[in-house]
């Protein structure tokens, strides 16, 4: 299976697939990463794809007239790669009718908290600031909505009286690279249906 996957910062996601595929080989894992798109330059998600030798491209929102026509663009920037799948791995933008038209259904993003709790662009500093005692990541598909789309896993992480919101992120992010590859490979291998909010994978 193809894989495109989308990043706007430092791509620990993103570098998590890229060593599994290399470690595990694209037969055996079941996927490899075709190319790597983000909204911004200068990222070091960008830079480990340069490293990995995987095209990449750049679709700005304010390069585009309209955010309808930066939408457009980035489906027909993403579609170039023939992708089976497209994995949001820390990519900051909500994406609009057109890209779901296009990839609603095999559009995945992991999320650094359990959904439906902290939705949105701050969920460990919500998680935070709330007092919850566990938060966590979760794999979901994407909906036309701000991460309400059907979950296909979450991992729990524990929040210490000591965590600011990095320290907390790191740990999150330690559990989520995990989640994500294993979800991604899973995905890839069997096969997956969607049943309304539930997400099977054969
Ligand atoms: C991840 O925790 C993702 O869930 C969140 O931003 C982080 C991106 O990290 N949206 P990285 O760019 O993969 O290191």
């Amino acid at each position: 299976k193809r894989l495109v996957v989308l990043v706007s910062g430092s791509g620990t996601n993103l570098q998590a697939l890229l060593d599994t595929v290399a470690a595990t080989g694209t037969e055996a894992y079941g996927a490899e990463i075709v190319a790597v798109g983000a909204d911004r330059d200068g990222i070091e998600g960008l830079a480990r794809a340069e490293r990995a030798g995987l095209p990449t491209f750049v679709c700005r929102v304010k390069d585009h007239g309209t955010r309808a026509e930066w939408d457009a663009a980035l489906a027909g920037a993403v579609a170039a790669y023939e992708p089976d799948l497209v994995v949001s791995a820390g990519f900051m933008k909500i994406v609009g009718k057109e890209f779901l038209a296009l990839f609603g259904g095999r559009f995945v993003n992991t999320h650094p908290a359990l959904l439906p709790s902290f939705p949105g662009a701050h969920g460990v500093r919500d998680a935070l600031a709330y007092g919850a005692r566990v938060t966590g990541c979760t794999v979901h598909f994407v909906d036309d909505g701000v991460d309400t789309g059907p979950i296909i896993a979450q991992g729990v992480v524990e929040i210490r009286d000591e965590d600011d919101e990095s320290a907390l992120h790191e740990r999150i992010k330690e559990v989520e690279r995990r989640l994500l590859v294993d979800v991604v490979g899973r995905l890839a291998r069997n096969g997956y249906r969607i049943e309304g909010r539930k997400v099977v994978i054969q």
